[in-house]
């Protein structure tokens, strides 16, 4: 049986509420009025709390600073036109939350303590939750070890919080992105997998290299070759190439996205052919000259589904269809919206109502 979890629950008197415009947000700039706030120590998970939004404290020292100890996860909560609020299948970032714990030899967190948490969170600043089409509310919970030590060895001490803020579209254009040749962002035994904090610190300089070039992001290849494709960004990435929906098999080097198996089990259901597998670059690019690669896109919490406009590999620009002529990634967005907005029935019992 679930039990309850005890949390003490600490309002602000002065809510930022009425302040804030919900028509100019910024992604991850607007944080809402609360925060979840646990804490480990001597093997268990205590101290929980709701408390305001803000600044906490901690020893410069702390293992989190110094040697990474730290990982997060993205969800999302929708406001439904009835004005229920849910959230996108927590169960999934709980799992995956736990695996990333494991590689990075910080302690589980039992499901029922983040779904609730997440739960209790959202709760209390359900108002924050924006009605608005293609909004919604972005969770950010994650786990940082807190030991003022620099011996190098896992902590015995970690945070685990949760941060809200509402959130429009992560990506307003349809995206042009590079293959990366260069740069790795997982090898084979490494952390890939694993949401943590040092594989996006680690990603940032090929990012900031495309964007120097005019891209928006890069496609991530493999670490021995560059020869296979891996992920997109800071997201999954997904091909329809002759009538087949593709996407890289999950192993350690790729993140088993939420978004990613949503996308998957909807084809699956709707009869399309699907296949996780290694993809060269070689076959998409032959795709992209042949016109057989009909739908290029982002799949994330974040980036929903981010249509990839143009492709460049060694020099050359391949252009793919205009998004809007897209079937299979309209119907795929359209088909998550419908579901975690509350528009269709949750057959597949992914929205968690708060
Ligand atoms: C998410 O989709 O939640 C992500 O993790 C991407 C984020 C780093 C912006």
């Amino acid at each position: 049986m679930t039990e309850t979890l005890d949390i003490k629950i600490t309002k602000t008197n002065h809510s930022r509420l009425q302040e804030t415009d919900f028509n100019n947000l910024q992604f991850g700039k607007t944080f809402s009025d609360h925060m979840f706030v646990a804490d480990y120590e001597n093997g268990e998970w205590k101290n929980f709390q709701i408390v305001p939004y803000g600044e906490v404290s901690f020893s410069p020292a702390i293992s989190a600073l110094h040697y990474g100890q730290s990982f997060f996860e993205g969800i999302k909560a929708y406001k439904h036109a009835d004005g229920q609020v849910s959230v996108f299948r927590p169960d999934k970032n709980a799992a995956r939350f736990n695996k990333s714990a494991e590689r990075l030899c910080m302690p589980q967190l039992p499901e029922e303590i983040f779904v609730q948490s997440i739960a209790a969170v959202v709760d209390v600043d359900r108002d924050w939750v924006p009605s608005k089409a293609h909004h919604s509310m972005y969770i950010r919970p994650f786990m940082f070890a807190t030991d003022p030590f620099l011996g190098v060895q896992p902590s015995s001490t970690y945070k685990f919080m949760v941060l809200l803020g509402p959130v429009g579209p992560y990506f307003s254009k349809t995206l042009r992105v590079k293959v990366e040749t260069f740069f790795t962002r997982a090898a084979e035994g490494g952390m890939g997998y694993a949401k943590s904090s040092g594989n996006y610190g680690g990603a940032m300089l090929a990012g900031k290299r495309a964007t120097e070039q005019g891209f928006d992001q890069v496609i991530w290849t493999d670490a021995k070759n560059h020869e296979y494709v891996e992920e997109m960004g800071a997201a999954n990435v997904m091909f329809v190439l002759d009538g087949v929906l593709i996407t890289p098999s999950t192993r350690d080097t790729i993140l088993d996205g939420v978004t990613r198996d949503t996308v998957l089990t909807l084809a699956r259901e709707w009869g399309m052919p699907v296949e996780e597998r290694r993809i060269s670059v070689a076959e998409i690019i032959e795709g992209a000259k042949t016109g057989k690669l009909t739908d290029a896109f982002g799949a994330g919490t974040a980036a929903t589904i981010a249509p990839v406009g143009s492709i460049s590999y060694n020099g050359e620009e391949y252009f793919l269809i205009d998004p809007k002529e897209r079937e299979f990634s309209q119907k795929v967005l359209k088909e998550l919206d419908a579901i975690k907005y509350g528009r269709v029935a949750d057959t597949h019992g992914w929205n968690y109502l708060v």
